[in-house]
């Protein structure tokens, strides 16, 4: 049974059939054309030159864009015209999306208007925390309305799809695309990705203010081998539907428009060809009624994954495996009429990806309403509300990760602040950024301003503004400065760069000379709390043992300084909680918490399954997250009833501020055909707690979810002993049994 909220109604359906029955095969295909900023005709060249400034640093991505979508848009009006696109990526600004969907539905024989997308990820102008950081407010509210904001910018900007969001699991910290998703965990993940869905589509994906979500990347492509973007992934079929796939399906089941297949194969067969994914998977199997990109270019590269002879045979072979529209590489534009003579392709499998591609459009409504508002990017972008939200999502993402008292930090401290992250605004923003600007965001020194904090600044690690790299240690004035400072505020990380697509690194430490930061702030003496900026977990002891307290702030967004200085003052109490697990050493990766239990459970005995050289409990673990007060746990009770399994436990506040607790419960089968999870979590609740204040807490959860599958591929709930854990992290040790019957 499925449970997809459709897309698709009996009316969409039969004015998609009313409209198909007019096209052409020029026409169909045309649909399933999707063109962004790759070369076309003869603009080559003149591509290639804006593509060595952008490289040089001598313009910025934004004008880089501007200038590669100017080029293309002679070239590319005259396709329009005559059908032979259906969708653009990356056009932006209402004025030019305009123009171009007024020739597709004024000019064009059929009037089928554009799908225009972009990588809206966390945010389109008004930049929210990067996906990774905002899944740390465990908040669906939050999720769901950072994505409304998003969408509403992004229509201003002419827009009607984002490529977002991304619901890839990563347990390996090495691939820079962690920083895109929520993390490690499927449960997370899952709600993460319908609050997203629900907060870019809305309640009706036809309303103006609304555009279509876009679940990527179909499938596995966080479990890249090595951590290495783009490679392969090679995983039982178990994990992938246990591990990987659940939050696409509460994606689709959430009403996601589209999906975008991914560049990565999996067990040899790459992604954009697998029809088990598209036929078997989404649509038998989860009754998904919207449309599938393919990533960019990622038809063209099925030639160099070696499993198509050339181009030609790439699209035959997509379009016959479910790939309806073809992202950036023109292959389906080029070959799809010539495969149909061949009869390497059928004439039912074109119309059947032009229904889907139709069906979109369809419900967003855009045969209604194709033309947005130009004056509503003035009235709307960095508006009051969105910078208000995008700021408590900021506060709400953070994640204390030790404290031994230095925070909450007195206003009227003499602080030293060092660390070039501290002073760059450009850098707060976070891999895939939309159309966010480096001069409306707020780095930690604005932050500092704004509160009339008396400090002073001493970059020691400089970034260099052009490569985005963190500069070597410059010890210069440190001394001097160390002696006059009550406190230090040390900003530690990683630029944007350092992590999102192709960013992939086989050290996560801190870079530069930020561990000769660290050594000289730890022999210098003075109490320091360190500020983490980056985009995936970092291997980071030694800050750990050097510093008071680390606050994870990562890339926060347009607010991040404010927000970073609501923690670091005592104005907000940190609720975040990670949702991926920081290693030691990146010899660990990959590294996370729901792993099967072997024959030998590292411990204590040398023949565990362990490494010799590093400790075996994470630094951080899963669900981990301090906050400016403690919370006791007792009293817990777990039973099933017609298929719920329900938990009840107090919660008590036990120190002196009012905060939030994150409720985690966590489970493992005892006994089971197959090796289970050691801990996995299967629910969890935000409680506001007074000081003082204990409150019982209820945990539900649906019984089947109890179930894997097993050898055969049978998804089975076995009976039997469960163990229970609910708790603050995934450490936590407040335990029961439940037996199942
Ligand atoms: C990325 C996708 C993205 C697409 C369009 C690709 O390189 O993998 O996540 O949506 O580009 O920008």
């Amino acid at each position: 049974m499925t449970h997809r909220k459709k897309i698709v109604t009996p009316a969409i359906a039969a004015r998609v059939e009313e409209l198909l029955a007019k096209m052409t095969l020029e026409e169909k295909i045309g649909q399933l054309n999707q063109v962004g900023p790759t070369p076309v005709g003869g603009v080559d060249l003149e591509l290639a030159e804006w593509k060595r400034m952008l490289d040089a640093g001598k313009i910025t991505r934004e004008e880089y864009d501007k200038a590669v979508a100017g080029i293309q848009m002679d070239a590319q009006e005259e396709d329009v015209r005559a059908g032979r696109i259906g969708s653009f990526l990356v056009l932006k600004g209402a004025e030019k999306c305009n123009r171009m969907q007024r020739i597709a539905v004024e000019e064009s024989r059929l009037g089928i208007p554009l799908l225009l997308g972009l990588d809206v990820v966390h945010g389109l102008r008004t930049i929210f925390p990067i996906p990774l950081a905002e899944a740390c407010s465990w908040d669906e509210a939050v999720f769901e309305n950072s994505a409304a904001i998003a969408a509403r910018e992004a229509v201003a900007t002419g827009l009607n799809w984002t490529f977002a969001p991304m619901v890839d699991i990563a347990r390996d910290a090495r691939w820079g695309r962690i920083a895109e998703g929520a993390g490690e965990d499927p449960l997370l993940t899952s709600r993460f990705a319908a609050a997203k869905v629900r907060g870019f589509q809305g309640p009706d994906l036809s309303a103006p203010d609304r555009i279509a979500a876009c679940a990527k990347h179909f499938a596995a492509y966080g479990a890249a081998i090595g951590g290495r973007d783009y490679n392969s992934a090679d995983i039982s079929l178990q994990t992938l539907h246990e591990v990987y796939l659940p939050p696409f399906e509460a994606a689709s089941d959430a009403g996601a428009a589209t999906f975008m297949g991914a560049f990565n194969d999996i067990n040899g067969v790459p992604c954009t060809t697998n029809p088990y994914l598209y036929k078997n998977v989404l649509r038998d199997g989860w009754g998904f009624d919207g449309m599938v990109v393919s990533d960019a270019s990622a038809v063209a590269e099925v030639v160099a994954h070696g499993t198509a002879a050339d181009r030609a045979d790439a699209a035959a072979q997509s379009l016959a495996a479910g790939m309806d529209m073809d992202m950036g590489c023109r292959c389906y534009i080029e070959n799809l009429a010539a495969k149909l003579e061949e009869g390497a392709v059928t004439l039912q499998q074109i119309d059947d990806a032009v229904r889907h591609v139709l069906g979109v459009k369809f419900a967003l409504g855009l045969f209604e309403h194709p033309y947005v508002d130009p004056t509503l990017a003035d009235r709307l972008y960095l508006c009051d509300e969105h910078r208000a939200a995008a700021r408590d999502a900021a506060r709400r993402s953070m994640v204390l990760l030790k404290n031994n008292g230095l925070l909450p930090l007195k206003k009227d401290a003499k602080l030293l602040v060092v660390g070039g992250l501290a002073a760059e605004r450009g850098e707060m923003l976070g891999t895939w950024a939309g159309m966010g600007r480096r001069d409306d965001t707020a780095c930690l020194l604005d932050g500092l301003n704004a509160c009339g904090i008396d400090y002073e600044y001493l970059p020691c690690c400089p970034v260099d503004n052009e490569t985005h790299t963190i500069g070597n240690f410059d010890p210069a004035g440190l001394a001097e400065a160390l002696e006059k400072a009550d406190a230090v505020i040390a900003a530690l990380g990683e630029t944007k760069n350092m992590s999102g697509e192709a960013s992939s690194l086989c050290d996560i430490g801190l870079a530069g000379g930020q561990d000769a930061l660290v050594a000289a702030l730890k022999a210098g003496g003075k109490p320091f709390a360190a500020v983490l900026f980056n985009g995936r977990p970092l291997a980071i002891p030694h800050v750990d043992e050097a510093a008071d307290a680390v606050l994870e702030a990562w890339h926060l967004g347009t607010e991040a300084g404010y927000a970073i200085c609501d923690v670091l003052f005592g104005d907000y109490a940190p609720s975040g909680r990670l949702t991926t697990t920081f290693p030691h050493h990146t010899g660990e990766c990959p590294r996370y918490y729901n792993h099967v239990s072997t024959g030998r459970p590292a411990g204590a005995i040398r023949h565990s399954c362990k490494y010799m050289d590093a400790p075996i409990q994470p630094l951080y673990p899963f669900g981990h997250g301090l906050s400016y007060t403690a919370f006791a746990y007792r009293d817990l009770t777990v039973w099933e009833e017609n298929g719920t399994v329900t938990a009840t436990v107090t919660v008590c506040n036990t120190g002196s501020i009012a905060a939030e607790e994150t409720v985690q419960l966590y489970v493992h089968d005892k006994v089971a055909s197959r090796a289970r999870p050691v801990r996995e979590l299967k629910a969890f609740a935000k409680v506001w707690l007074e000081a003082g204040e204990a409150k019982t807490v209820t945990l539900t959860f649906a019984a089947d979810k109890l179930g894997f599958y097993d050898i055969a591929m049978n998804y089975v709930v076995e009976p039997g002993d469960f163990d229970i854990w609910v708790g603050h992290d995934s450490t936590a040790e407040l335990h029961t049994v439940l037996t199942l019957a």
